[in-house]
């Protein structure tokens, strides 16, 4: 029962105003709804009434205040009908909720002993009878009643109006959101909350009070989340123009959050793990993580608040542009180039597997049957690689008139991506009819790059061919419009070329534009031989392949001007000796390490440099999951052995230098997350692991004392982790204990504890995985428990998920259909690694076909049912 984009309708009835009554209880909540209703001008008179509602018991209805009769209304499982209304109209319904039993995490729901929300995408409609999309805007009036001791913190979105007491100790608040909004902006948290308080003056010297709220305990874990929204409203301001328009703004953190977090107007929720850091219970990864979501919820106050979203089909409107605006300010506060790379690793290891499996959709899919399905890579970091290609496209200056422009003429409505990328013609002139593709085909493009160096024209030709492999219900695909960012980079020299394309000067490093099928770009008047650098900065979202010799790659990792193809020179260099080493591995032949590759290394260490950050990104060997990427069939076994085999070789020849790095980036002083600071970290701990995975005795007490020295959480899990994943038991095992013990009653402490374990490459991981999912402080029920344990097992331990006893297999779907009663939206993402079969070995692809119809058994939700059909179609 799919839905189609070609399907929009407006909808029927527009409500203009909405008032909420909550009586809060456990298992029956009280959910009182006023909708000011009218119908849409182009609606027929005749139109019925149809309100979207799940698992709503009604209690009362009646319409201009005239309760209703039986038969003038309809109630099915997903659906109130009133069969005639009048133009414009009241209707008041009352229904009861239980908040207690929602373990979907979707609608109003308890986390420990304080009730929250989560509506977007289709949650609303399980709190009450309402038109739940997102073209149906209202302003909102909430009154939140609860009990004064369980519950003396009553929120909602938008002002405070009006608070007091009720007998039989109960309370209430009543809160006014004076912007229009959907209902998946809608928001309401009550509990035992603590707060902490700061002020932001804006642009136009407005005071905004800013809140966040959490937990008694978790009151000393706040400070950075603060310092960054105060950070990410002066950027927005400063680079978009945008400005808060209310004056309270708050953030709420709670244990149990299917996502990241939430945008809700004025009121924020945020998984626990996206907002509380301290420097002894967060690494520093976690640290740029808060500062980066806490900016994506920001931003979105414009970009999917003030203009949001016609329909689900165009979520990538907002994310994809939201995604957008935090990277540019991640870049901006932190070390750009380290971004850039960290970025697109992940990009081109997570987003080209989905792009190239049985769940592939474009940014903007014509059909979904879950739209719960569909906050997915392509959504949000491919949509942001687009925004990013307009940005580049239309230069820094003319994309801010686009945007400005986009949020002048749409600010209050729900509008569609076309309507986007309209303002960004317009502004600049440009047509941008053939680049509309990015948002409709699906699949990664794949561009065959070649070069040729005419020694007596002084010419250089480069040809550039594209493709797009099909993709499910996409056979065939259009040439893109793709901006390839390039230089070139003389071999005698070092340096880049100056580019004189169809004589025009273009200086030293230029994009250019591929339209079609094939094109010939000839350079004239090149002073030496080159070699190209390609796709500078990840320019767009494509595989290029260039037949670069390894002496060429160690060139440009020596060379090149643009730091991010410097690194990604290394990543290929590597990745070339790696298919080496994965071909003698299968064929049974010794190992060699390419030299070429060790004196690459030599140099990147011999060499002094100021940006520790990106070092450490050029000293780190591509993921297992990013080397399986560039195979057709998958041996994963190979690619552990030859990856090993890499970073031994490397640590033995070596050793001196990585023990060198090691000891002159200790850290100094008090903890402080900054990119200086994370940058010597970061380096000094990759040289760690180089040392551990010989085992070094050096190494080996470096990393006990690290462990022992109790610094910051960083230096912390980075020792014991690299003890745990080593052979040494006998020093791993105490320390993992004293770990467990101290930190056992902070819950996303003991996240990365199970993590670390279950991530070892020994053959006990999966009997571990069992183990600890017995643990006290384990719980199916808590999101990021399950993403800790069960999916960085299935996602990160390659080698032990993909035993070929199955039992890897097996136990993720044990999993998976336990969880499709508890919370089908992490049933239907858990169960990723299983939909990605088609990769493997026959052994193993019939084991994990296995799993997935054994699931398939089960009375599936909409969710899983989803990802199965189109996983084994
Ligand atoms: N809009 C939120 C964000 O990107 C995510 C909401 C996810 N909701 C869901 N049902 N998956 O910040
Ligand atoms: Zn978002």
């Amino acid at each position: 029962q799919p839905i189609h984009l070609s399907d929009y309708r407006p909808p029927a009835y527009l409500v203009k105003h909405t008032e909420l009554t909550f009586d809060l209880d456990p298992s029956a909540t009280r959910v009182k709804a006023r909708l000011h209703l009218q119908r849409h001008p182009e609606a027929d008179a005749g139109a019925p009434l149809v309100l979207d509602g799940e698992a709503l018991e009604l209690k009362a209805i009646a319409m201009d205040g005239q309760a209703l009769e039986a038969d003038e209304y309809a109630v099915s499982e997903t659906e109130l009908t009133v069969f005639q209304v009048p133009e414009s109209f009241i209707l008041d319904t009352e229904v009861e909720i239980a908040p207690k039993d929602n373990t979907a995490l979707e609608g109003l729901y308890q986390s420990a002993s304080m009730y929250c929300t989560q509506c977007e995408a289709e949650g609303f409609r399980r709190i009450t009878f309402y038109p739940d999309r997102p073209d149906v805007m209202a302003t909102f009036a909430t009154t939140v009643i609860g009990d004064s001791g369980s519950e003396p913190v009553l929120l909602s979105n938008g002002n405070p109006v009006e608070r007091g007491e009720l007998p039989n100790g109960r309370h209430f608040a009543t809160w006014e959101d004076p912007h229009p909004k959907p209902s998946y902006l809608f928001a309401l948290v009550a509990g035992d909350l603590k707060k902490v308080e700061d002020h932001f003056t804006t642009m136009s010297g407005r005071d905004v009070t800013l809140q966040i709220w959490v937990e008694e305990e978790n009151l000393n874990k706040t400070e950075h989340a603060m310092a960054s929204l105060k950070r990410s409203m002066r950027w927005d301001e400063e680079a978009y123009g945008r400005e808060y328009d209310l004056d309270l703004f708050m953030i709420v953190a709670v244990n149990d959050f299917n996502m990241g977090a939430m945008e809700n107007k004025g009121l924020n929720i945020f998984n626990s793990a996206a907002v509380l850091t301290h420097p002894q219970t967060a690494t520093d990864a976690t640290f740029q993580r808060v500062e980066g979501i806490v900016a994506h919820e920001y931003f979105h106050n414009w970009s999917g608040n003030r203009v949001t979203c016609r329909d689900w089909f165009q979520l990538s409107l907002k994310e994809g542009f939201t995604v957008f605006r935090d990277q540019s300010f991640s870049a901006e506060v932190n070390s750009a180039p380290v971004k850039r790379i960290e970025e697109v690793s992940f990009f081109r290891t997570a987003q080209f597997a989905e792009d190239a499996g049985p769940t592939s959709h474009p940014v903007r899919p014509d059909s979904y049957i879950e739209i719960g399905n569909f906050y997915t890579l392509t959504i949000y970091e491919k949509g942001a690689e687009v925004v990013r290609m307009l940005s580049n496209l239309l230069g820094a200056e003319t994309f801010r008139k686009g945007s400005d422009l986009y949020f002048a003429r749409f600010d209050g409505q729900a509008v569609t991506i076309e309507d986007f990328v309209t303002c960004m013609a317009e502004v600049s002139g440009l047509d941008l009819s053939q680049f509309m593709r990015w948002y409709s085909q699906a699949g990664t493009p794949e561009i065959d790059a070649n070069g040729e160096y005419d020694y007596a024209n002084a010419t250089y030709r480069l040809t550039l061919r594209q493709r797009t492999p099909a993709t499910p219900g996409q056979p065939d695909k259009l040439p893109l419009h793709i901006p390839v960012r390039m230089g070139l980079v003389g071999t005698k020299s070092g340096r880049d070329l100056n580019l004189t394309l169809d004589g025009q000067d273009l200086g030293t490093d230029t994009v250019i534009h591929l339209r079609e099928e094939e094109q010939e770009f000839l350079f004239t008047d090149v002073a030496e031989a080159p070699v190209p650098s390609l796709l500078r900065g990840f320019s767009a979202p494509v595989k290029l392949f260039f037949p670069y010799s390894r002496e060429e790659l160690a060139f440009l990792l020596a060379n090149d001007s643009d730091g991010f193809n410097q690194w990604d020179a290394g990543q290929r260099l590597v990745l070339l000796a790696l298919d080496d080493l994965i071909a003698a591995h299968r064929n049974g032949v010794e190992k060699v390490m390419d030299p070429r590759v060790v004196d690459a290394f030599r140099d990147l260490l011999s060499q002094d440099t100021d940006d520790q950050a990106v070092l450490a990104e050029m000293l780190m060997l591509p993921s297992e999951a990013y080397i399986a990427e560039q195979q057709l069939l998958v041996d994963v076994d190979a690619i552990h052995a030859a990856r090993d085999f890499v970073k031994q070789s490397l640590a033995h020849e070596l050793r001196d230098e990585f023990l060198t790095l090691y000891q002159e980036n200790q850290s100094a002083g008090a903890y402080a997350p900054t990119p200086a600071q994370i940058g010597r970290r970061a380096l000094k701990n990759v040289a760690l692991s180089y040392l551990m995975s010989i085992e070094d005795p050096q190494a080996i007490t470096a990393a006990k004392q690290q462990f022992d020295a109790d610094h910051n959480m960083t230096d912390v899990r980075h020792a014991l982790t690299l003890l745990v994943h080593s052979s040494r038991g006998d020093i791993a095992d105490p320390a993992l204990k004293a770990f467990g013990t101290k930190w056992a009653h902070d819950p996303l402490v003991m996240d990365q504890w199970f993590t670390l374990q279950v991530t070892r490459p020994q053959a006990d991981a999966l009997d571990r995985v069992r183990y600890l999912m017995q643990h006290p402080a384990f719980s199916l029920k808590n999101p990021n428990k399950v993403r800790a344990l069960i999916g960085a097992f299935a996602g990160q331990n390659r080698v032990n998920f993909h035993r070929l006893d199955g039992e890897g297999y097996r136990l993720l779907a044990d999993v998976v259909i336990e969880l499709n009663r508890l919370n089908p939206e992490i049933a239907a993402r858990i169960i990723t690694p299983l939909t990605r079969w088609q990769r493997f070995d026959e052994a193993r692809q019939d084991l994990m076909k296995a799993e997935l119809e054994r699931i398939r058994q089960e009375k599936l939700s909409p969710n899983l049912y989803e990802i199965i059909e189109k996983s084994l179609a």
